[in-house]
């Protein structure tokens, strides 16, 4: 804070959300009137009874090694010489049930044990004159109607409790975190859809349809004069006869309770968000409920739409809108697994996975510095970086999760070209390669065996029900090795870090080396019989399953990675192709399915990834918006044909790791892709594989330079291509069966 103050609390327990107020007398009217805002939980602040910022959940979820602080212009707000702060503060991530994933040496479960607040108001006359107001014992704790609120469980929000003053306010010397701004962009409300349908289930539930999943609130208005209690529970789905269905959400309540006061209009609430399509109504007054009066409200980080996509194909068309759906839902100030149960954590795995796609569709920039900036500061001592980031748990640091901390800083570099973030990034990146060089296998042979990873999660090549594909997990954890490696051998020389370069490099050699003779023979691959990485997974349910190296994901992995020899890389091509082909499906899971598409037409293949994009047979994409999909699904088969779920305990059916399939849309559909010489789109290949099936098909990307638009489509027996580019961009035109072009003046061109 510029100005920095004392955090303050009250030792006394609450049976609601604590309400920290200061009433300031000024001598005049202020011509300028500042606030700086934190708090240990989730806070709004009011002045003179008007919430201040459109912000939901601030300060944000950070490390708790940190905590931001907002700034607010509040001088618009005080209109005479009354000043009243107010400051409500909820669990949130901090306190709330989502922190307390991990008990702590301690015995407690959270970092922090109550709530805190920390504020600094300036205000200026005209004279010149100053008043600063700190927050100290001086300040006022009063009860508030928030009489519960957390993330996974819910609000009471009950307006006929008045506030009651409880007592002043202690000082609180607890509270270690380094105060630093606001980072990120701050989560706000965004699109509201109508109820679409009230309607009576099966089993006499009154159920409301918005017909979007997403991730944020019901809106409800109600009539003056109504008075009595409104009780609502989330869910995203239905089951297969049509009634309300939340056993997916584990041990999330998501369940609303408002007590009316006859008085107050518009009912939303405060610290909480739900992942949802459906409310049961449980509760509801005496009157007749009018559907009008209920809206669902979209929250998520106010980040900037860069991308669009659209072609002739209606299903890919909704998938893409999926794609965007699960985006939104879960960049909620950090990226999460799910919206709905009780996890909604910084899974690092998944962020890396749909990494490229989320910055296509998205300036995420900043987003993702905030997060990376958490990683790096989550990074143990010895390079582990912890599964979920802000660490609420260290889980396995395994491969795939762990390299997020090499990958997502190279993609956001290729997306927007900083250099700066690149080298603030770089130490986190060579540190996580220290930590998998003392795992087992890496000194000895330079192959990570053994460890504790996630395999290739939810590949279904494993036998229904399983959670780990069939891929030996040795394969798995190599392949990445040596991709973080040739990744920060490139960064290495971007920086102009020669040395590190150079070491970078010869690793990368070595651990080719190791690779080809461990897991390939006679250009095939094989299961490395001193692999152990399956030996620590418990061998019995879910995870006890048959190994094999003959799968979609670790041809992928060989062919996308480089790890093969060129003599072999067709022949692996081809037989990636034949085992998608007498497979029939995708067999891949969160490993190989980003990918799986790419292999196959970066080798010659593009109609076997196509016929995949557009299959509708469980599993595929085009299988889940049959079954009337609004957002990404968790499991390829969350919803079977029969319209039973996967499972009830584990079944998100809004997670984005799929979506990262987009990716290639963009990237080879469409053909736009991003060279490493001309990071942030300065330089770019428009290399497209058009394909009747979509045809036409257009998109467009926002980059700093301006917009690069494309689009082709089938037209009188061949295909036309266009494209529009602004100035100091330059493009690489490749065209089948044409001779490439260099383009660097803006302007449209057509082919
Ligand atoms: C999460 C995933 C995550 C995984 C780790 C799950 O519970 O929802 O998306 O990556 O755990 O395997």
């Amino acid at each position: 804070m510029p100005i920095p103050s004392k955090w303050i609390y009250t030792s006394k327990k609450l049976d609601c959300c604590p309400k920290f107020c200061k009433f300031v007398k000024l001598s005049e009217k202020p011509v300028e009137a500042k606030a700086y805002v934190s708090s240990i939980g989730v806070y709004d602040f009011f002045v003179n009874g008007k919430k201040q910022g459109n912000a939901f959940f601030a300060p944000g979820w950070t490390s708790c090694k940190r905590v931001q602080y907002q700034e607010y212009d509040i001088t618009e707000s005080i209109e005479s010489e009354k000043c009243e702060l107010s400051i409500l503060v909820g669990d949130g991530y901090a306190l709330g049930d989502i922190s307390s994933h991990h008990i702590r040496p301690n015995g407690s479960n959270h970092f922090f044990d109550h709530i805190s607040v920390c504020a600094t108001v300036i205000f200026k006359f005209k004279d010149g004159r100053k008043k600063i107001v700190h927050t100290d014992s001086s300040w006022e704790v009063f009860t508030s109607s928030v009489l519960y609120s957390d993330f996974y469980h819910g609000e009471i929000f009950d307006t006929t409790v008045k506030d009651e003053k409880i007592c002043n306010a202690e000082l609180d010397f607890s509270v270690t975190a380094k105060l630093v701004p606001q980072q990120g962009e701050i989560v706000c409300a965004h699109e509201k859809f109508e109820a679409k349908r009230l309607f009576v289930s099966p089993k006499g539930e009154k159920i409301i349809d918005f017909g979007q999943n997403l991730a944020g609130f019901v809106e409800i208005t109600v009539p003056l004069g109504v008075e009595g209690k409104i009780v609502l529970s989330h869910a995203e789905v239905l089951d297969k006869d049509g009634n309300f269905y939340n056993e997916n959400l584990q041990r999330a309540k998501a369940k609303i309770e408002y007590v009316l006061d006859g008085k107050t209009k518009v009912y939303a609430p405060h610290f909480t968000y739900q992942g949802f399509r459906y409310v049961r109504i449980d509760e509801y007054p005496n009157v007749e409920i009018n559907i009008d009066n209920f809206k669902s409200v979209a929250i998520y980080s106010n980040i900037k739409r860069t991308g669009e996509f659209s072609c002739g194909n209606q299903k890919i068309n909704r998938l893409y809108e999926n794609i965007l759906w699960s985006q939104k839902s879960n960049f909620i100030d950090i990226p999460t697994d799910c919206p709905q149960r009780s996890e909604r954590l910084g899974w690092t795995g998944d962020a890396q996975v749909f990494c490229r796609s989320a910055c296509i569709n998205y300036n995420v920039k900043t987003f993702f510095d905030k997060w990376l900036t958490d990683m790096s500061l989550e990074q143990k001592e010895n390079g582990a970086i912890p599964d979920v980031i802000p660490a609420v748990f260290l889980g396995k640091a395994s491969s795939v999760w762990g390299d997020a901390a090499v990958i997502c800083p190279w993609e956001i570099y290729l997306a927007y070209g900083d250099k700066q973030k690149l080298r603030k990034y770089y130490p986190m990146m060579k540190k996580w390669v220290k930590y998998i060089q003392i795992q087992k296998g890496v000194k000895e042979d330079n192959l990570w065996v053994g460890g504790n990873h996630y395999g290739d999660w939810l590949a279904l090549d494993a036998g229904e029900g399983k959670l780990l594909g069939s891929t030996q997990i040795d394969l798995i954890a190599s392949a990445f090795y040596f991709y973080s490696v040739t990744i920060c051998q490139n960064v290495a020389k971007i920086l102009k870090y020669y040395d590190d370069e150079k070491e970078f490099s010869l690793l990368s050699i070595s651990i080719k080396n190791a690779f080809q003779s461990a897991f390939l023979e006679n250009g095939k691959p094989k299961i490395y019989p001193k692999g152990d990485g399956d030996l620590n997974i418990p061998h019995n349910g879910d995870y006890d399953r048959p190994i094999s190296n003959n799968t979609q994901t670790a041809l992928a992995l060989i062919l996308r990675f480089g790890l093969c020899e060129d003599k072999d890389r067709q022949n692996l091509a081809e037989l990636l192709a034949r085992k998608v082909y007498s497979d029939g499906k995708l067999t891949t899971g969160f490993v190989g399915t980003p990918h799986i598409l790419h292999a196959l037409s970066e080798n010659g293949y593009c109609d076997i990834a196509y016929n995949l994009l557009l299959s509708e047979k469980n599993p595929s994409w085009l299988f889940a918006v049959n079954q009337g999909a609004t957002t990404i699904w968790e499991h390829w088969d969350s919803l079977k044909e029969n319209g039973e779920f996967w499972d009830k305990d584990m079944n998100s059916f809004n997670h984005y790791a799929y979506g990262s399939v987009f990716d290639w849309i963009f990237g080879v559909a469409m053909g736009v892709k991003v060279k490493e010489n001309g990071a942030g789109y300065k330089k770019f290949i428009f290399k497209p594989n058009p394909d009747k099936r979509i045809s036409p098909a257009k998109a467009s990307i926002e980059t700093k330079q301006g917009k690069i638009s494309v689009a082709w489509e089938w037209e009188n027996d061949s295909y036309k291509y266009y494209i529009e580019i602004p100035s100091k961009t330059e493009v690489e035109v490749i065209l089948e069966g044409k001779s490439s072009i260099v383009i660097n003046k803006k302007g449209k061109y057509a082919f």
